[in-house]
């Protein structure tokens, strides 16, 4: 156990923990009994017995654990935390390792997460679907386990992400495209700060200015305009447009969004839900960096620190990586026809061992909308009115409802490509106590409930809160379901 994690973990004695809190050291101990918190050793270790003096707790996890309690969230004595799954110790630069941190993205979970049940219900050459797979945390890490994966998520975007973590590629030429690419913008940048592009001074170099008309006339999108200072919104563009002399393209777009992203005139602290733009140079109180700022007027900047952190990521995935296949699938959950899907793989009439995914909630996230600025750089079509529990379609009691349908739809509509005892994961803050309707609906039965306090998910903000993760089997009564579900039967609830 490293330094980093014993420090992370803020190690204490049961003594030092109560009077931290406010609590006895009688208290602290009862949480441990009940299975609140969990036992280390000093070493930062988690253990079942601690020999004499060894016995310590996690201070972080103890407030963290109070905390919840103090919202309601978390009891002292029941339906407690799990104590592996909180995660509490574990470094960012873990939580976004090699590929995971491609691209920045609201909503997803960690790989440890996904990692720590791969590893206790399914085995080596198993195959497994997330039919939300967003990003495609669960393809990665399902590949590393040595697991075959499908994933499915109805944003052309996300299937972006998830397709350029889990493709394979010649590393060495990779780098060297993305290092040429990187090169040429520079150049082009040059160019520009010459010319005085930031006060918009034509110079008398004719390439250049017949380059900029060019890249001006290829931009229709008036949220390009509003939202990138001129010299960020060129230096994307051109960027953009060199692009097809490279054989790694979607690498290259994924990076360009990145830096794009981080490209916005928006506040330092506000990059994932900015209402809307700043003017460029308008200086601004940093909530981040706690003095005046002012935001970026390039992208250039952006490129740089994304270059060599994009070829040292994806080798470092590479080396991981097994031979098991991932897929990624652009649809709409109710309706892929996965049979058809893999006809011509080599997977081809096999059944899922199981399914881990995290849905959508209700009323929480607009998945295509959080990255318009890639929508708009790409043109990529949006099917946004296909999004299950949009931000945008609210909380109410009928958004509850579609929800669960649409959830529950999702689940019958994969019922034939499920093994009879395979096993279903789903991870879901479920507020609303959806997900019994939803296992109804489904021919499902929730076999078990693990809590965990999620207080690592990135751009959520800090306040940490309490999500499940639904065990679910196929229902006993049933039995008949697959044969149903085969000849394409609605189940009535
Ligand atoms: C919570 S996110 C999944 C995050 C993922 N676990 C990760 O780590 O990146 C839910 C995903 O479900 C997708 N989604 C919403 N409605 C869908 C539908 N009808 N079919 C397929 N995917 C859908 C969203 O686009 C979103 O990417």
């Amino acid at each position: 156990m490293s330094n980093d994690v014993v420090r992370a973990l803020e190690l204490v004695t049961l003594d030092v923990a109560a009077n931290a809190v406010g609590k006895t050291p009688h208290n602290i101990r009862d949480y441990i009994q009940r299975g609140r918190i969990s036992k280390y050793n000093d070493k930062g270790e988690h253990i079942t017995r601690a020999k004499n003096g060894e016995l310590r707790v996690s201070l972080k996890e103890v407030k963290l654990f109070l905390d919840l309690v103090n919202q309601g969230i978390e009891k002292h004595h029941h339906a407690g935390l799990h104590p592996e799954l909180g995660f509490h110790g574990l470094a960012e630069y873990k939580r976004t390792k090699h590929v995971h941190r491609l691209h920045p993205y609201l909503g997803k979970f960690i790989p440890q997460l996904v990692e720590w049940f791969l590893t206790r219900y399914f085995k080596e050459d198993d195959f497994i679907l997330d039919p939300f797979m967003g990003s495609g945390t669960t393809l990665v890490q399902a590949n590393e386990n040595k697991v075959h994966a499908l994933g499915v998520d109805i944003s052309p975007f996300n299937c972006l992400i998830a397709r350029v973590k889990t493709d394979k590629y010649n590393t060495t030429k990779a780098r060297q495209e993305i290092l040429d690419a990187e090169r040429r913008t520079t150049l082009f940048s040059k160019q520009l700060q010459l010319r005085g592009e930031i006060n918009n001074h034509p110079s008398d170099d004719a390439e250049i200015e017949t380059t900029i008309a060019q890249l001006m006339e290829g931009c229709d999108s008036e949220y390009l305009r509003a939202w990138f200072a001129p010299r960020a919104l060129l230096e994307m563009l051109y960027y953009r447009w060199i692009i097809p002399d490279y054989e790694y393209r979607d690498l290259l777009r994924i990076l360009l969004s990145r830096a794009v992203r981080s490209s916005r005139l928006v506040p330092h602290y506000d990059l994932a839900t900015p209402a809307q733009p700043l003017q460029p140079g308008q200086v601004y109180w940093c909530r981040k960096h706690s003095r005046h700022c002012t935001p970026i007027d390039n992208c250039i900047t952006k490129i740089h620190a994304y270059s060599e952190d994009t070829a040292r990521r994806i080798a470092e995935f590479e080396s991981l990586r097994s031979d098991k296949q991932t897929f990624v699938v652009q649809g709409d959950s109710r309706n892929i026809d996965f049979q058809t899907i893999l006809s011509n793989t080599n997977l081809a009439g096999r059944c899922f061992d199981g399914i881990f995914t995290s849905p959508p909630y209700v009323g929480q996230i607009d998945y295509h909308d959080q990255h318009i600025y890639a929508y708009e750089l790409f043109g990529f079509p949006r099917q946004d009115e296909l999004e299950i529990g949009p931000k945008k379609s609210g909380k109410s009691k009928q958004a509850q409802q579609n929800y669960v349908d649409g959830i529950a739809a999702v689940f019958r509509n994969v019922m034939p490509m499920l093994k009879p005892d395979a096993k279903i994961f789903v991870v879901a803050n479920d507020k609303f106590n959806l997900y019994p309707d939803i296992a109804r609906l489904s021919g499902l039965q929730i076999v078990e409930r693990f809590h965990r306090a999620v207080t690592k998910r990135t751009e959520q903000g800090d306040d940490p809160y309490q999500e499940t993760i639904f065990m679910l089997q196929r229902h006993n009564q049933f039995k008949y379901y697959s044969l149903q579900s085969l000849l394409r039967i609605p189940i009535t609830a």
